[in-house]
């Protein structure tokens, strides 16, 4: 199967980017040999959709790639590229734009929620079908996200069946490829953990020993007693279960069942799992330099352009624009 997915580079990288989606990539790239082809993107041209630092993005861009390869995505056996680097992405998605509604745009949750917090431009309006040429550049199948990605992909495979049916069969219907962990929670207890919220809710991939200890430490919970089991501590024991298996993580609800849980025990174990598993990401990650993700980059894009170019000139022909 055909792979494609992508990540902002906006700044820091989270356990629900780690788990939601990046660890998969590493665990798909690893398939059978030649069973999946993976591409794999920082995606700069949708991380400018709202305010950003432009003097920090040249090093967010960097850093997006070395948390990509810290999760374990190799770039032996995957592509992995800068999105700006294929400008055909974004002159499909001005074709595709032809071919999209304003009612269909207006539904995606991800731009009411935005835009609670951020100006309605239009670039953050059309974000999603940039997000549809990406995926369908490069014909791909299967698009490993976060649930919060999933009406995205619902959409491209929309404008996938609009295309086909209006000029002819082109695209296959990408699905998306969810993990156990497609909606890790905020440490707070309420809504999905987001890189746009304060940095104690969240457990950021480079954050050091004594910041995750003290993060869990604080994390919210029910008070242990109370019939009902929270949400909070039901996503506590969920991210422990990630790291530490799930049978460890069934000894702990067990014990939350029979309300016999001391939190003072498991919110330390939970925190030093995660630090076990963070350790080698870290090491990994400061091992790669600069120079070498723009070279990953510069060799990504030369594989990647000319499929790039195939895709967008048979799209041109298809809808008659080429003389
Ligand atoms: P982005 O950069 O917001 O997030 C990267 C990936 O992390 C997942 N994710 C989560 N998964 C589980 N729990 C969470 N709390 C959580 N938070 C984030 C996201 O679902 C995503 O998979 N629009 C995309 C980037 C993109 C893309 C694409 C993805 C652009 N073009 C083409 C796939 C295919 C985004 O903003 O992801």
């Amino acid at each position: 199967m055909k792979i494609f997915s992508g990540i902002q580079p906006s700044g820091v990288v989270h356990l629900g980017n780690y788990l939601g989606a990046m660890k998969n990539w590493a665990n798909l790239q690893n398939s059978p040999a030649g069973e999946n082809e993976a591409i794999f993107c920082v995606v700069d041209y949708h991380a400018i959709t709202v305010d950003y630092p432009k003097d920090e993005m040249p090093q967010r861009i960097i850093n997006a790639a070395k948390d990509i390869l810290a999760s374990g995505v190799d770039p032996n056996k995957s592509t992995l590229f800068l999105q700006s680097d294929i400008p055909e992405h974004t002159e499909l998605a001005w074709l595709l734009n032809t071919i999209t509604t304003m009612g269909e745009l207006s539904r995606m949750t991800q731009y009411k929620d935005k835009t609670a917090k951020h100006e309605e431009r239009a670039g953050l309006f059309d974000y999603p079908v940039l997000m549809a040429a990406d995926i369908m550049i490069y014909k791909a199948e299967g698009v490993p996200v976060g649930e919060d990605q999933v009406q995205h992909v619902e959409l491209t495979r929309d404008l996938v069946r609009r295309f086909n049916s209006k000029f002819g069969d082109t695209f296959p219907e990408p699905k998306p490829l969810l993990t156990e962990a497609k909606r890790v929670m905020s440490l707070s207890g309420s809504g999905k953990m987001s890189k746009s919220d304060s940095p104690s809710t969240y457990i950021a991939m480079t954050d050091e020993p004594d910041v995750i200890r003290k993060k869990i430490s604080s994390a919210v919970t029910d008070d242990g007693q109370s019939d009902d089991i929270s949400q909070s501590t039901i996503n506590l024991i969920n991210l422990y279960g990630e790291f530490a298996g799930q049978g460890e993580a069934d000894k702990f609800m067990e014990q939350r069942k029979a309300k016999t849980i001391k939190y003072s025990e498991f919110k330390p174990a939970l925190a030093e799992a995660i630090i076990n598993e963070l350790e080698p990401f870290q090491k990994r990650r400061a091992g790669v330099t600069d120079e070498e993700v723009k070279k990953i980059f510069t060799d990504g894009a030369a594989k990647l352009r000319p499929i790039a170019q195939e895709t967008l000139k048979e799209v041109k022909e298809k809808m008659g624009l080429i003389i």
